[in-house]
């Protein structure tokens, strides 16, 4: 973390190449206010986490992704719901960083937003994920909430967002986001 310019990592939950999610993680990046901006992490070459491979070495993927949280100023999760919960992929990632040193979640704070098929739009995803990083120490940002649900109604196949409410509240979050950093980097250097 430095005081240059701003920079978010940004995890999706879903590896797969048409993800609502990665569209949505792709229009919040395009919502960042000037002087900040999205970097990817990828999470979908992670083994599953099993305390033998760490203790054989953190795996590259691994290292590579907590080396960019860590790195970042804030993170930013778009996450799929599975079965009333996070997708697999996200919560095996989200355990072997929690694992890793320095825990690159921990006070950071985390903007979370998903999209779904289903009416709710990750809410049942989205509060797991707010439990989670209460262990974690991570400083999820409260309002506004950004659950898109019917997802496939409102994403062009290219990605364009078409719900004047959705864009809205990605908008009003990454702005938030974006302010909560500057209030980190303001008490950091108050604190020395
Ligand atoms: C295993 C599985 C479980 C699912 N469970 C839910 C669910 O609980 N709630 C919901 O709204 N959609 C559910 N869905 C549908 C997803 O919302 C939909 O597949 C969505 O497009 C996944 O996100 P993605 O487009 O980013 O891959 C489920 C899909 C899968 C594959």
């Amino acid at each position: 973390m430095s005081q240059g310019p701003i920079t978010i990592a940004g995890l999706c939950g879903s590896l797969r190449k048409a993800s609502f999610n990665r569209m949505a993680l792709a229009h919040f990046a395009k919502s960042l206010p000037e002087g900040a901006r999205l970097v990817p992490v990828e999470i979908g070459e992670f083994p599953l986490y099993n305390q033998e491979i760490l203790d054989a070495g953190v795996p590259a993927p691994v290292a590579q992704a907590r080396d960019a949280i860590h790195a970042a100023d804030a993170v930013t999760i778009a996450t799929p719901e599975y079965n009333y919960s996070t997708s697999g992929v996200l919560k095996n990632a989200i355990d072997w960083l929690s694992r890793t040193t320095p825990q690159p979640f921990a006070a950071k704070p985390i903007a979370l937003l998903g999209a779904s098929a289903g009416l709710f739009g990750t809410g049942r995803a989205q509060y797991h994920l707010r439990q989670i990083f209460v262990f974690l120490d991570g400083r999820p940002i409260n309002k506004p909430e950004v659950m898109i649900g019917t997802a496939q109604q409102k994403f062009s196949p290219d990605g364009t967002l078409n719900d004047e409410l959705a864009v809205k509240l990605i908008k009003d979050l990454a702005a938030n986001l974006v302010r909560e950093v500057h209030r980190f980097r303001a008490a950091a250097a108050v604190s020395g």
